[in-house]
């Protein structure tokens, strides 16, 4: 029978948990959230048991990622039903801060990633990854588990956290889950919430044309060709405006193309539905 996980609010209850865990020889897994939990995260909870003894769920909703004019208010939020659901899957604790705990007033610093941030995500949301940097270092800092998992779904913010841990020494092995897919292909995320039912028939458009997009490139398609073509198929589909459909290498986030597809590369998409947006990727 699952139970559901003790929730905590500040930093020091949080480590006091933690501290007791480890004084028992625990293993600390952490899993990163804003809540509006789905199978995708429950998937990250469960991967988490098999690399430690505990699991740690955080939920915030983290207004230092999002934009003056972007979801943070309307950000879909429900504890009980996120507390249930971790419980089911063998989360133990719960960390939930508050904006003013996470950013006391007079809050000053910011972790900026170069490089693998720059593109992309990058570039359509510029203080995106600079907010979620600083919020994942602080609590990776505050929980100080053995391993962090994070799912493929926002595949970019993966090697950004990846980079920042290597680069700040932070001593915990960064995990991958696989991205999670409903029936008919799309991604699962929490942001799917947002659509009616006519744009939900339309959004499995966006795994097919990743899919078709990534068939062609395997066999040797020029990337710029299929790029293009991708974007026409998705606007065709009813999405708009797509802010990206383009080839980028795995590891260092560069652009590649013209020309065949190298090995090691991945395609990422971003379209709007509405008002709503959906990420995608998928390796090559
Ligand atoms: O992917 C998310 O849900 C968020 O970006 C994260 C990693 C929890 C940081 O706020």
């Amino acid at each position: 029978m699952s139970r559901n996980p003790m929730i905590v609010r500040t930093v020091a209850d949080l480590r006091r948990q933690v501290a007791a865990w480890r004084a028992e020889g625990s293993r600390i897994a952490l899993v990163p959230t804003m809540g509006a939990l789905h199978e995708g995260h429950l998937s990250l909870v469960r991967l988490g048991l098999r690399h430690a003894d505990r699991v740690v769920a955080s939920i915030f909703v983290n207004p230092a990622q999002f934009a003056p004019h972007e979801d943070f208010d309307a950000y879909p939020r429900g504890e009980g039903r996120d507390a249930a659901l971790l419980g089911e899957a063998g989360c133990q604790l719960i960390f939930a801060p508050s904006v003013k705990d996470m950013y006391p007033p007079g809050f000053s610093t910011q972790v900026a990633v170069t490089g693998v941030s720059a593109p992309l995500e990058g570039q359509k949301r510029p203080q995106f990854f600079g907010g979620v940097a600083t919020v994942v270092s602080k609590l990776l800092i505050q929980c100080a588990p053995d391993v962090a998992l994070f799912g493929e779904k926002d595949y970019q913010q993966l090697l950004v956290i990846r980079r920042m841990a290597t680069d700040l020494d932070l001593p915990v092995e960064i995990i991958a889950g696989p991205t999670l897919r409903e029936a008919d292909g799309l991604a699962m995320s929490s942001r799917n919430a947002y659509l009616d039912p006519q744009q939900r028939e339309i959004a499995a458009g966006l795994p097919a044309a990743l899919a078709r997009a990534v068939e062609r490139l395997r066999t040797g398609d020029d990337t710029g060709t299929v790029e293009a073509e991708g974007v026409k198929a998705l606007e065709a589909a009813g999405f708009g405006p797509v802010d990206y459909l383009q080839v980028h290498d795995g590891q260092t986030m560069e652009r590649l193309g013209p020309g065949p597809t190298p090995p090691g590369a991945r395609l990422f998409v971003a379209a709007w539905l509405g008002k709503t947006r959906l990420i995608d990727n998928w390796t090559i």
